[in-house]
Formats: C-alpha cells, structure tokens, sequence
C-alpha cells in the first residue's frame, strides 16, 4: 500500500499576476503544518510539490492517495486537515 502523505504546493512564481502558491506563503504554512502535526502526534509525511493545478485558489495541500484537496489553506485550516489526515489513516 503506498503510504499517505501531505503534498505541499511550494511552487513560487514571481509574477503577482500569475499566481503561485510559495507567493501566497505556503512554505510558511508547511512548517507551521508539520510542526502542528507534531505536537499532536499525528503521523504523516510531508512533502513539497511543484503546482497541484490549482493555483489561482492556493495555498493548496492533497493529501494522498486519492485524498481530500484543500485550498486557500491557512492556520485556520489546520484544525480541518488534522481531522482529515485521522479520518483517512482508517481506510
Ligand atoms: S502554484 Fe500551487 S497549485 Fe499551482
């Protein structure tokens, strides 16, 4: 079975007319993510990935495989993704 993960989009474009995921501070919300899932002993890998094809509603994290896709992520979306990284460990 391939192992769940959390994909991190860290793509970075500098071009404020061309929307990017890293541009909206989505290596911030990564470390921040990983240390949250840390502390509540969650476990889950984490990774960077180059553009999940959703960059106009970024931040934007997959949980993998075949899991939830959850944009326009931000502190206050942590709470939502732990919930979602747990339910999915049970499948
Ligand atoms: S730049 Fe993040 S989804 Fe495209």
């Amino acid at each position: 079975m391939m192992s769940k993960k959390l994909l991190v989009c860290t793509n970075y474009r500098a071009n404020p007319n061309n929307p990017s995921c890293a541009a909206r501070g989505s290596k911030e919300i990564m470390a921040k993510l990983t240390q949250q899932l840390q502390k509540k002993n969650v476990l889950i890998e984490v990774e960077e990935i180059q553009c999940l094809g959703y960059c106009s509603v970024g931040p934007n994290i997959r949980l993998i495989p075949n899991g939830e896709i959850f944009h326009e992520v931000s502190v206050k979306k942590f709470a939502e993704i732990i919930q979602a990284v747990k339910g999915f460990s049970k499948h």
